[in-house]
């Protein structure tokens, strides 16, 4: 009798397995670029997280440097009706996705998990269209920053710069001791990344508010924007041969070897140093781009969910936009990615000290007017505007086009596309 109820009792509790199994396991299908060292170390987090809870990954990663390529595959997949599941898209893109009527609408897990509360206004409006929330955010990431190997400064006997002027000094002398002045991967986007942080710097926040978020032609041909082409121009001086067409982690890769000094790169550069073992203050430093002290050029990654009728790929897909905000995912994924996490109230103590100061300086500049969206990242104008504007920044630096007929081309290219 007792045997009988023993079996009676493991069968309930299989029957219960099979069935909590059966309700909860499903498949995402997420389209990503994160394929470098420290990316691919990050986005691992999420896949770990999702089959603790029995869900399958069914991973499609598309290698390419902020994500072009990645939309070309995604386009595709959508124009034969057979999306993923699940797609890193950013900025204004999810709004243009979100037009077509086909994005899950998120508003039950974000009322759920009190993602008003949790997520800044900021972020938040670029992630819900008709003000429902269609994508997910999964951190804060800082362009404007610099990535120093201070044994290359030592050896150069130069000092780390605060201003264009010590910048180019510092530059002199780590060429003339025979090492790389600036690690670069000659690519528009990587051209765009480094010449909107002159941008910033060489103009200030007013002047990268009117001519990266406003497009005003008249700020994009003003004497301001032919100094930034010239700070640009001569900063090519200090990039080696080898430097077009190189992937962005290849050029992080020689500051980590001490081939190089510097690399201008937004923080997923830090995630490259973290995968390597190093240790920022120790190993390498970031410094703000010069004149960008009291800028933050900010660029949110996110996730875009699109319609799927299978029961169990709906949970699955609840279960990823859930686990994108939890606060263990916003710790761990950032913590390998170089990023901040995008959800309040996480505490610091599992950052480097440069996760925190960016921490810090995102609440300064977001009460200064510092707080600024990257251009280059897909943050602050409408696709067709970042086109015309990486079109004239990549033909500039790849020719001998004055400073003076870019800023002219800039303006011009900028409101032909605006029409
Ligand atoms: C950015 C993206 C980052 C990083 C970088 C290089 O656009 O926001 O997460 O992956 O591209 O691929």
């Amino acid at each position: 009798m007792r045997g009988k109820r023993i079996l009676t009792g493991v069968a309930t509790v299989l029957a219960i397995c099979v069935a909590t199994t059966v309700a909860w396991a499903g498949e995402v299908e997420v389209l990503h670029w994160w394929t470098s060292g420290g990316e691919a170390a990050a986005v691992q987090q999420l896949q770990k997280m999702l089959n603790t809870e029995g869900h399958t990954w069914k991973d499609f990663a598309v290698a390419g440097g902020a994500g072009a390529n990645a939309m070309t595959a995604l386009k595709s997949r959508a124009v034969s009706g057979n999306p993923p599941t699940a797609a890193q898209v950013k900025g204004p893109q999810i709004q243009e996705w979100a037009d077509l009527g086909v994005l899950t609408n998120l508003d039950d897990v974000a009322k759920a998990e009190t993602w008003e509360k949790l997520v800044p206004e900021v972020v938040a409006d670029i992630m819900k269209a008709d003000g429902k929330w269609v994508a997910v955010p999964v951190n804060v990431h800082r362009i404007n920053w610099m990535w120093c190997n201070p044994m290359v400064f030592q050896k150069a006997g130069a000092i780390y710069p605060q201003t264009w002027d010590e910048f180019f000094a510092a530059c002199e002398k780590i060429q003339k001791a025979g090492l790389i002045p600036v690690a670069f991967g000659g690519q528009p986007w990587q051209e765009a990344t480094a010449w909107e942080s002159i941008v910033s710097g060489v103009g200030g926040p007013e002047f990268y508010k009117q001519t990266m978020i406003q497009a005003d032609e008249k700020a994009l041909a003003s004497p301001k924007m032919v100094e930034v082409f010239e700070i640009f121009r001569k900063i090519k001086k200090y990039t080696d041969r080898n430097a077009p067409g190189r992937d962005w982690n290849l050029a992080t890769a020689m500051v980590i070897r001490g081939e190089a000094g510097m690399q201008f790169m937004g923080d997923w550069a830090k995630g490259e140093f973290t995968a390597a073992g190093k240790v920022p203050g120790q190993d390498y430093d970031a410094l703000t781009v010069p004149g960008t002290a009291d800028a933050f050029l900010f660029n949110v990654d996110s996730f875009i969910m699109f319609e799927v009728k299978d029961a169990d790929a709906k949970k699955a897909q609840k279960a990823m936009a859930r686990l994108i905000l939890s606060p263990d995912f916003q710790v761990v994924f950032n913590v390998n990615k170089g990023s901040i996490p995008v959800r309040s109230g996480i505490s610091e103590d599992p950052f480097d000290a440069v996760a925190v100061k960016s921490m810090a300086d995102f609440m300064a500049t977001a009460k200064s007017g510092g707080l600024m969206p990257s251009m280059a990242h897909e943050m602050a104008v409408s696709p067709a505007v970042r086109g015309a504007m990486f079109d004239v920044v990549t033909n500039f630096y790849n020719s001998d086009m004055s400073p003076q007929d870019a800023a002219r081309k800039l303006a011009a290219a900028v409101k032909e596309a605006k029409m």
